[in-house]
């Protein structure tokens, strides 16, 4: 079992460069995407990270072909070897789903196992299966898996009862092989979207309104390949915004794009940080007194849910009460008990978490429950005094590249280690 081990201390500040690398939650969906074709799909910059191989995993039984050089991802699916995608790979990441419209468009059946439970709360797929029944698809749920069936979809006009990143991108790949138009509402405008919304396009679909509220495609009778660039990680950007400003360090983060991260970048402003901006660059100085912040997550441009562990870290360390307020997920306070035990005073009501600042850390041996609880109690660890183990560090590897080796560039006190 893998631990990560972290010398931490109030004195400690990051200090240097940092890369960022693709993003994980541009890169699954794109994945999918290369079924819809039979010819070669290229993705640059793709991240390292667990999730992605797991479903390459689940792809290689559907029937692609592979192969990767640095971060280069050429995918290939010439026929299908089998429509099924096993629940033994859909539970081990849950945007493998993403396969079940894409298969059903060009293949016109596929077999998915429907995604089980989930840390961070309920997360039901039922806004992908009305829209995918609303483009003529006929589904049955048989134990445990979602059968879909369909001659060739047909265009409709959908309106999602909420916004949806995996709904929106699940529908938009659907639709490029429908028969006629279909219309998109009230679409969640993530830029992973519009990522993976200029690859389909460039595979030969016809899609207006991308990174809009409305989307129109006109679906075509077959897509081709495609060479693409993979955005750079917003959240893993954020991760190390925060981690500057938390030990009041000076780092530089290279290869990102500033444009998506708008609410990280006011929040750390607001609380005292200086951020300046020079291209893909962004660079990150803390300041040493830390401001309270309230913040409520929302759907993109709003505060990225998938940002609200880190910022509470953040917040421990700040000269007064912050309220933050999770929306998105029901059940996304879980690392809430974990930086307690490293000393922190958080008290959640609701959907509210009231975080009392400014605490100092003292080391702990804590758990994570999920990919960005980890990211949030790896950052305490950075500032708590002393030793911090964190357990279940499967978690972290999920999502972020080598995270400990590049805060260790940053001049951390970090390390894997095996029990
Ligand atoms: C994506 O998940 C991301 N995952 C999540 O990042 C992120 O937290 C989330 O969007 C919100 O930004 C990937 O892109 C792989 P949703 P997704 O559908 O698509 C409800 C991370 O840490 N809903 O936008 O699953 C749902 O329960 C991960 O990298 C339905 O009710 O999120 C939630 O409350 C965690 N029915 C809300 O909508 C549905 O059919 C938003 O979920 C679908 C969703």
């Amino acid at each position: 079992m893998e631990k990560i081990r972290i010398q931490g201390g109030h004195d400690f500040r990051l200090k240097g460069d940092v890369r960022i690398s693709g993003s994980k939650n541009a890169a699954l969906p794109a994945l999918a995407a290369a079924l819809l074709t039979g010819e070669p799909v290229t993705l640059r910059n793709i991240p390292l990270v667990k999730d992605v191989f797991s479903m390459l995993k689940l792809m290689r039984e559907l029937g692609l072909e592979s192969a990767l050089q640095g971060t280069d991802l050429t995918l290939k699916v010439p026929r299908i070897l089998s429509e099924e995608a096993s629940y033994n790979l859909v539970k081990l990441m849950r945007a493998s789903f993403l396969v079940l419209g894409p298969l059903l468009a060009r293949f016109g059946k596929a077999i998915v196992a429907q995604p089980g439970g989930c840390a961070i709360g309920l997360r039901p797929v039922d806004l992908h299966i009305a829209g995918l029944q609303r483009l003529g698809a006929n589904i049955t749920l048989e134990h445990g898996y979602i059968k879909a069936e369909a001659d060739r979809l047909q265009g409709a006009d959908i309106r999602f009862e909420k916004k949806t990143v995996g709904g929106t991108e699940h529908l938009v790949m659907a639709a490029t092989l429908a028969r006629g138009e279909t219309v998109l509402r009230n679409c969640a405008q993530e830029p992973e979207i519009s990522n993976l919304c200029e690859l389909l396009v460039k595979m030969g679909a016809k899609i207006e309104g991308i990174g809009e509220e409305t989307i129109r495609v006109v679906g075509v009778d077959q897509l081709g390949g495609a060479d693409h660039e993979i955005i750079p990680d917003r959240i893993e950007t954020g991760t190390f915004l925060v981690a500057g400003a938390l030990t009041r360090g000076d780092i530089r983060l290279t290869g990102t794009e500033p444009a998506h991260v708008p609410t990280t970048i006011d929040k750390l402003r607001y609380s005292g940080a200086t951020i300046d901006v020079d291209g893909t660059d962004i660079r990150v100085q803390g300041s040493d007194e830390i401001r309270p912040q309230d913040v409520t997550t929302s759907p993109y441009p709003g505060f990225p849910t998938d940002m609200q562990a880190q910022f509470m870290a953040l917040m421990t360390q700040a000269a007064g009460m912050s309220i933050i307020t999770e929306t998105i997920f029901d059940r996304r306070f879980q690392h809430v008990n974990e930086l307690l035990r490293l000393g922190a005073v958080i008290e959640v009501i609701g959907d509210k978490a009231v975080v009392h600042g400014r605490t100092p850390l003292s080391g702990a041996e804590v758990t994570a429950t999920d990919l960005r609880a980890s990211a949030s109690l790896i950052l305490a660890g950075l500032i708590a005094s002393g030793e911090t183990i964190v357990n279940d560090v499967e978690h972290i590897d999920r999502g972020y590249e080598r995270i400990e080796e590049k805060l260790r560039g940053l001049g951390a006190r970090i390390e894997r280690i095996r029990d």
